[in-house]
């Protein structure tokens, strides 16, 4: 057998230290109710080992930590833009980072998921997830800056194990399209070429990059998955995600317009949604993925059901349980007897400034192409590996979609000046071309409500300053109530996981 490069025997006695955790669920504290939930599972019978939580509020996953017992508890974070060029100049940057470490701490996690992905380009701002840019040096960037945060929570975050977390690359879905010049499990290989983390293969992102990739037109949806696992590095996935997928609500009403311009409709227009039922193609999927035999670091299974009604999860879950019980995950072997920490790689060289700069200029076009103030030229989006077929679904309604009504509907947000914008002869759909008009400073903690208000209010001052007053009036009491929901409950959990 060949010998392991210093980076697989790092990523291999990390590995070791995590136990297998089995059947899971991820989740949000808030939504749907935990107690509930967990209420619900118990009267079914049905318990996950393990619960993946949300990003949330320290106290909130201080409370849903007490509650747990000894209770396995991961932790799915949020807001760490490992993309992006220049998250490490990033002034907000050092104190994300305390906070994941300070997060993964409360619910001793033994690992960090993050997306890879960002939802701030070069200073536009967008409600959910863009995928990177599928280009050799944006994968050297993401290793660079996974490497980087993994060293931050060595120093700053130590489990009762001793340890620290690892940090695992969430294979992100594609929203309609993809951009960049090596295909998708290329990316991934480029990545952990030079970086010891691990890896979460979410199911329905993969049948989105056959959806949106365009290899649905040439192959069939097994020869894709196989050919796809059989490319990509198996061997680093430490945990697989199961969610739904569902058309998005805003496709609904122009729906039939844009199927007549796209021309197609033999695949449906999903996309990742994680309160919908999972279609049982994905398991088919599933059956693939785990009868693979790269796949041999393989530490949790999870249903992602955040935002999901609590009996749709309990049924599901429970027939998830049943039919995956018998999953052999790989036994935790510690490759490498060693009571030291220091687990950390020799210093490689970072980026050279000029790579860095064209790949801020890349995501700088990226951005502008995505909503739709530049044409999708270059080669990056005219790559074989690059499809923007549907790109215009992307940018004519979802986008849109996204920052009238995602994640706060702007007229229920601003009741009072939407009706005085209205009564001036002002459109709110102009709201959209507002808000993608120029880049602007990133914000510290990235928050798509609190980015929204902020937004709001600027687009009143430079529509109507005379309604400032008002907006800003509306801003402050949602503002307050934003405060108040996100304080923690006084009991999130009525049992352990
Ligand atoms: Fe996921």
């Amino acid at each position: 057998m060949a010998a392991l490069n210093a980076v697989e025997q790092v990523f291999l006695r990390r590995l070791g230290l995590i136990q297998v955790h089995g059947l899971g669920l991820s989740v949000d504290v808030y939504s749907p109710d935990l107690p509930s939930l967990l209420g619900a599972l118990r009267r079914r019978q049905v318990r996950p080992a393990y619960l993946e939580v949300f990003r949330a509020a320290p106290a909130a996953l201080a409370m849903v930590r007490s509650q747990a017992g000894d209770g396995l508890l991961t932790y799915h974070g949020e807001g760490l833009w490992l993309t992006q060029p220049d998250l490490a100049g990033d002034p907000a940057f050092p104190q994300e980072v305390r906070e994941v470490a300070g997060h993964l701490q409360t619910l001793d996690s033994a690992w960090l998921n993050h997306e890879c992905a960002t939802k701030s380009i070069a200073g536009y701002s967008f409600g959910t997830y863009l995928p990177p840019l599928y280009t050799e040096s944006s994968a050297a960037m993401v290793a660079e800056n996974t490497r980087l945060v993994q060293e931050l929570l060595d120093r700053h975050c130590r489990l009762s194990s001793g340890a620290a977390p690892l940090v695992l690359l969430e294979m992100p879905p594609l929203t309609y399209f993809i951009a960049g010049t090596v295909d998708v499990p290329m990316f991934f290989q480029l990545v952990v070429r030079s970086t010891p983390c691990g890896l979460v293969l979410d199911v329905g992102h993969l049948w989105t990059v056959y959806r949106y990739s365009g290899a649905w037109q040439a192959v069939s949806l097994a020869q894709f998955v196989k050919t796809f696992l059989d490319n990509f590095p198996m061997h680093r996935v430490v945990e697989i995600h199961v969610a739904g997928l569902a058309p998005h609500e805003s496709s609904s009403a122009a729906q039939s317009e844009l199927s007549k311009r796209t021309g197609d409709g033999s695949l449906p227009v999903w996309t990742d949604a994680h309160a919908a039922p999972i279609p049982p193609v994905l398991f088919e999927i599933l059956d693939q993925i785990l009868s693979h035999p790269g796949l041999t670091s393989l530490r949790g299974l999870a249903l992602e059901v955040d935002t999901k009604p609590v009996e749709l999860i309990v049924e599901e879950f429970a027939q998830f349980a049943e039919r995956y019980r018998m999953v052999p995950f790989p036994e935790t072997v510690l490759p490498v007897a060693s009571d030291e920490q220091a687990v950390w790689l020799p210093e490689e060289e970072r980026l050279p400034d000029a790579v860095a700069r064209g790949l801020e200029e890349a995501y700088d076009r990226y951005a502008r192409v995505a909503v739709g103030r530049a044409d999708p030229l270059g080669t990056e989006w005219t790559h074989p590996t690059a499809c923007a077929d549907e790109l215009d679904r992307y940018r004519s309604i979802y986008l849109p979609y996204e920052i009238l009504h995602w994640g706060g509907d702007v007229e229920s947000m601003f009741p009072e000046s939407c009706r005085r914008l209205a009564g001036q002869g002002v459109p709110l759909s102009r709201f959209v071309p507002f808000w993608f008009s120029r880049p602007r400073p990133r914000s510290p903690s990235y928050d798509f409500f609190l980015v929204k208000i902020e937004r709001f209010i600027e687009f009143v001052h430079e529509e109507a300053p005379e309604l400032a007053g008002i907006a800003q009036q509306e801003a402050d009491e949602l503002r307050g109530a934003y405060e108040v929901a996100n304080a923690p409950p006084v009991q999130i959990m009525s049992e352990r996981p």
